[in-house]
This record gives structure tokens, C-alpha cells and sequence, in this order.
């Protein structure tokens, strides 16, 4: 990928980020990336989308999808995020960024794309049967982000590559039309204890909405039994936990359910070991079902309350349409200009 020093950009600090509309949320959505929004509305201008434009890279049923839209804006809600704060909005409803993906989709490489090892991961064996939104779709990603000059995007380690692509589109745009410094760097704020949620039934794989297995994965909307069968029936090895986190490398079940935990507790993993170490996971599955319903319990109901109300959510995502608009147009309206596009108005 390209690697130009960009000058430093000097506009404030935003921060965005988006989840898909494709699927019940699960416990690594919530710890990845909605729990950290929470914490930074209160810092930063904060814009939060519901990814309407990538969902449909793959089918999404026409009749379900606004519901769906709707759901992923109660989860945002009932995950503790202020609508005054937070614009939150569905990725449609602002034109901007199909506008800004356009000019990106120039700026963006073919050998960049044929890198991206979602791609390679979603599109399977059947490659020539993918949707070429399937394939350009980190190139919306990056004018979701650029449209709004972001400069933090709280992530799970997933979108790392999408993210360093979207940095390489900033640079590549900024030289390109000699505009230093138009464009941030984003920085993916993808640290913390639940980046990277595996998979309940084999440590090795992430924990996905697509998983066919339903036991893999803890969705936002699972009462306390389902929450309690889950854990209870997660993958583990014989051994008991060990009291240093060093050794729970080469243990990846043991490893993910004790970094549950600690994202859930807002604690270490070192710091799960020292009221853990040396129990059998007989002792330590209980507690860590107890800490998920506890945790997730008020959420979930949060959502159906919220899902209760459409009107109440479809007001709030129209409010966030129109302060997302705001930022996001002017930014395309100064990339046109760039660009060289004929400047009058139609
Ligand atoms: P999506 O909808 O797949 O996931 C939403 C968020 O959840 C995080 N995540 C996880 N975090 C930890 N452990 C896991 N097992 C796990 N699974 C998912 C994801 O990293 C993500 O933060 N391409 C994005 C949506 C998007 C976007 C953007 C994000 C579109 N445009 C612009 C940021 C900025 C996606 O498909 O997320």
C-alpha cells in the first residue's frame, strides 16, 4: 500500500463508526464496538450509522430491512448512547457517502482491493458470483468515514485492514489533487479487552452473525437461561485456569471466555486470574453466566422497549440524517470542487 507522509491535518476530532443492519447483534458487537461509543459521546462530536449500504453487498430481504435498520438503532440506544449527543442515523438516509464512495472508487487501487481478506473471506469459493459491492465495499467504508473528516473509529480488530485502507485513500486523495492535509489519518481505536470476541464453540474462529451455529455466539436479545446454556455449553479444555494470563496462550477457549470477563467486568485479564486462578471451569462458567445476564439483561430489555416504539426511533434516526447531512455535505461539496466537477448546481 501507498506510504506517503501526509501533512497534519488540522481539523477537529469526530468520531464515527458503523454497524450493519444484517443479523442480531452479539456479545462481540456489543464489547467490539458499542460499549466504547458509550464512552466517547461524551468527548467527541460522535456519528453513529447503521450500515443500510453495505448489508445489501449480500440479499437482504426488502421487507425486513428497515425493521432491521430500526433494531440496530435501539441497540445503540439501549446500549446507553444519547441521541442529543451521538447523531445516529441510517447510512442511506445521507447521500454523501454514496457520493464520496463514487471519487473514491477512482482513488482506490484494484490491487489495494485484491488484498482484502473479508473479501476473500465472504465471497468463499464463488468469487465471480459476488456482488461487486462485495467487493468495493471498503472503499464505501473509507467515505463513510473521510465524509465526515473522522479522525477515531472505534472498531473490533476485524475492520483493522479496512481501516488501513481507508488511511491509504486519505493520503492517496490528498496528493492526488494536491490538497495536503484535507483528508485525516484516521486512528482505528481498536485497543481494549474486546476487540476480539471468539466464538463460543472453537476459540480459534471469531464470533460472527453468520456462524450457522447459534451456541457460538451470545445475541444482544437472549434471555438469562439461553445467556446461562450458552456458557455452560461453551468449548473449554480440561485443564483448570491458570494464575498467570502469560500461560493462557496456546488455550484459546480458556484464553476468550476469561477475556470475556474481564471486558464485561471492565477488568484485566490478569486481574480475572487473580479471583479465578487454579478453579476448574465447574466454578468459573457460573460466574461468568452470572456477569453476562447481569450485564446484557438491561440492555436487551432496553432494545425491546425501544423496538416498542418505531416512531420514537424513526424520529431519532431522522434528527441524526439531518446533523449527519450537515457535516458530511459541505466535505463533498469541497471534494467536487477538488475533483474539478463543473461547479454550478443542478
Ligand atoms: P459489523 O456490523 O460486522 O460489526 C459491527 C462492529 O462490531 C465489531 N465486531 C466485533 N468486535 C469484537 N469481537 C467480535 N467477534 C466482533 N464481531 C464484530 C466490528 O469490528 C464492528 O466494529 N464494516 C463494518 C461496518 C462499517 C463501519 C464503517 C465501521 C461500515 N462502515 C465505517 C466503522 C466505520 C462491519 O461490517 O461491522
Amino acid at each position: 500500500m501507498t506510504d506517503q507522509p501526509t501533512p497534519a491535518y488540522a481539523g477537529p476530532e469526530r468520531v464515527l463508526s458503523g454497524v450493519q443492519p444484517s443479523g442480531a447483534l452479539h456479545l462481540g458487537n456489543y464489547l467490539g464496538a458499542l460499549k466504547k461509543f458509550v464512552a466517547l459521546q461524551d468527548q467527541f462530536p460522535t456519528f453513529l450509522f447503521v450500515a443500510d449500504m453495505h448489508a445489501i453487498t449480500v440479499w437482504q430481504d426488502p421487507a425486513l430491512l428497515a425493521d432491521q435498520t430500526r433494531e440496530i438503532a435501539a441497540a445503540y440506544l439501549a446500549a446507553g448512547l444519547d441521541p442529543k449527543k451521538a447523531a445516529i442515523f441510517p447510512q442511506s438516509a445521507v447521500r454523501a457517502h454514496a457520493e464520496l464512495a463514487w471519487v473514491f472508487n477512482c482513488v482506490a487501487r484494484l490491487g489495494w482491493l485484491d488484498r482484502m481478506t473479508q473479501f476473500k473471506e465472504k465471497s468463499g469459493k464463488h468469487k465471480e458470483r459476488s456482488s461487486i459491492g462485495l467487493y468495493t465495499y471498503p472503499v464505501l467504508q473509507a467515505a463513510d468515514i473521510l465524509a465526515y473528516k473522522a479522525t477515531r473509529v472505534p472498531v473490533g480488530e476485524d475492520q483493522k485492514q479496512h481501516l488501513e485502507l481507508t488511511r491509504d485513500i486519505a493520503a492517496k486523495f490528498n496528493n492526488d489533487f494536491n490538497a495536503p492535509g484535507f483528508f485525516p489519518q484516521p486512528d482505528p481505536m481498536i485497543q481494549g479487552p474486546g476487540a476480539r470476541i471468539m466464538s463460543l464453540r472453537d476459540g480459534s474462529a471469531k464470533m460472527s452473525k453468520s456462524d450457522p451455529s447459534d451456541l457460538s455466539r451470545i445475541n444482544l436479545t437472549d434471555d438469562a437461561d439461553t445467556i446461562a446454556k450458552k456458557i455452560k455449553k461453551a468449548t473449554t479444555d480440561p485443564n483448570p485456569l491458570p494464575e498467570d494470563a502469560a500461560d493462557l496462550d496456546g488455550r484459546p477457549e480458556a484464553k476468550n471466555l476469561v477475556g470475556i470477563y474481564g471486558a464485561l467486568a471492565g477488568i484485566s485479564s490478569a486481574e480475572v486470574l487473580k479471583q479465578f486462578g487454579g478453579q476448574g471451569f465447574g466454578a468459573f462458567k457460573p460466574a461468568l453466566a452470572d456477569l453476562a445476564v447481569e450485564s446484557l439483561a438491561p440492555v436487551s430489555d432496553a432494545m425491546r422497549r425501544f423496538l416498542g416504539d418505531k416512531a420514537e426511533i424513526d424520529k431519532v434516526l431522522a434528527d441524526g440524517a439531518g446533523r449527519a447531512s450537515e457535516i458530511a455535505e459541505p466535505v463533498v461539496a469541497e471534494v467536487k470542487r477538488l475533483v474539478g466537477f463543473w461547479p454550478g448546481r443542478a
